[in-house]
């Protein structure tokens, strides 16, 4: 089967990781570079691909068979729009855009022009997680009742000599809960609300550099999760999976994620199921068990579920609909912290 010819647009820190995985696998080929930077253009360079300043230079020079959008948040919109009216499929990065507004323009675009558009949250292309979503949704927990998330790390000073990063937005709620927020609506189901509280009292930023959020999902399960990057800890999924190579192995295996339900509970990433082997209640043994799973890299598998969507093989796994969705999740989490109470989430509706 002839490879996708797949182009870059935005060649920063994940856009440089996307091509490297396209030109490391055999699904597609990197057919150009977009980013109107020197650096932009070393990329294409390095990858010995054309070089374009824009999106509308790459569509005259020719076409290209689906785009992978790695731009800032606020060009998402426009850039995603180019390709949309041309009929290309699009793989945009997370959050699908800045506001609920453009997310919704996108949407309708995409719907109306009846093309593809995934959203990069990549995490649900992680064995792990499918993994995890087929345990809870086939009842093997029982009736969910309660997930705890932790998801604490800490950036490095030199990570906030960008001056977008100290100003509201920058945080950890819009560029890491958000992973958080997409892979609970996954795994666990949608969320009917949202509280929260956020916190700077550790760099005094415009931004929060700590969240300690609430959610209620849809059949009443609860789940906390808290956010901190200014926290010497390992329990991240990031860490715990390292999904991403520029994440050191850990000495031992460590869990971020705990998901209690009637009949067992899970953790992950290691996906151990505890439940009793024989009567049940607190003063029983209680046994585990590891659940076998086959590791890959999730970053791959988007990029080969993207060749298959733009073949017509295969459906999105996350939709810009569906990608909307968790952008209204994630952004009740500042609303609700704003106003001090629960925001109840409409989707639209
Ligand atoms: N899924 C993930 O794991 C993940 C990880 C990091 C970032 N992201 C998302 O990816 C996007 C990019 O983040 P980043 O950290 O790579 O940013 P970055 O600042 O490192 O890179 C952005 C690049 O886009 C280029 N650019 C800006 N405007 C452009 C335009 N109109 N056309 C073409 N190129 C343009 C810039 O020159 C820069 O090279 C963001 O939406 C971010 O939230 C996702």
């Amino acid at each position: 089967m002839a490879k996708l010819r797949m182009a870059v647009v935005g060649a920063g820190a994940i856009g440089r990781a996307h091509a490297e995985v396209i030109a490391a696998g055999n699904v597609a080929e990197l057919a150009a570079i977009v980013d109107p930077t020197d650096a932009g253009r070393a990329v294409a360079v390095h990858f010995g691909v054309p070089w374009f300043v824009d999106q509308d230079a790459l569509l005259a020079a020719g076409t290209v068979d689906a785009a992978i959008v790695a731009t800032p948040n606020q060009t998402h919109l426009p850039v995603s729009l180019a390709f949309i009216e041309r009929g290309i499929p699009v793989l945009v990065e997370k959050p699908i855009a800045s506001t609920l507004a453009e997310a919704r323009a996108l949407t309708a675009a995409a719907e109306k022009a009846g093309v593809a558009v995934l959203v990069g949250h990549h995490r649900r292309h992680n064995p792990i997680a499918r993994r995890a979503r087929d345990l809870v949704r086939s009842g093997t927990l029982g009736r969910l009742t309660s997930v705890s998330v932790l998801y604490t790390f800490l950036k490095p000073d030199s990570y906030f000599e960008l001056d977008w990063r100290r100003r509201a937005g920058g945080g950890p709620v819009l560029i890491n809960l958000i992973h958080e927020i997409d892979l609970i609506r996954f795994i666990c189901g949608e969320i009917e609300s949202v509280q929260a509280v956020t916190s700077n009292a550790v760099r005094g930023f415009e931004v929060e550099d700590s969240a300690a959020v609430i959610l209620r999902l849809a059949g009443g399960a609860l789940v906390t999760v808290n956010v901190s990057d200014t926290a010497v800890a390992p329990w991240s999924w990031d860490m715990a999976t390292r999904e991403s190579q520029h994440y050191p192995q850990l000495p031992v295996p460590v869990n971020s994620h705990y998901l209690s339900g009637t009949a067992a509970s899970l953790t992950l990433p290691q996906l151990d199921l505890w439940r009793y082997p024989g009567k049940a209640g607190w003063h029983e043994p209680i046994a585990r068990e590891t659940v076998p799973v086959e590791r890959a890299d999730p970053y791959a598998e988007q990029i080969r579920h993207l060749c298959a969507v733009a073949r017509g093989e295969e459906q999105p796994v996350i939709s810009a609909a569906d990608g909307t969705r968790t952008l209204e999740a994630t952004l009740a989490v500042h609303e609700a912290a704003r106003i001090g109470a629960p925001v109840a989430l409409s989707y639209g509706q």
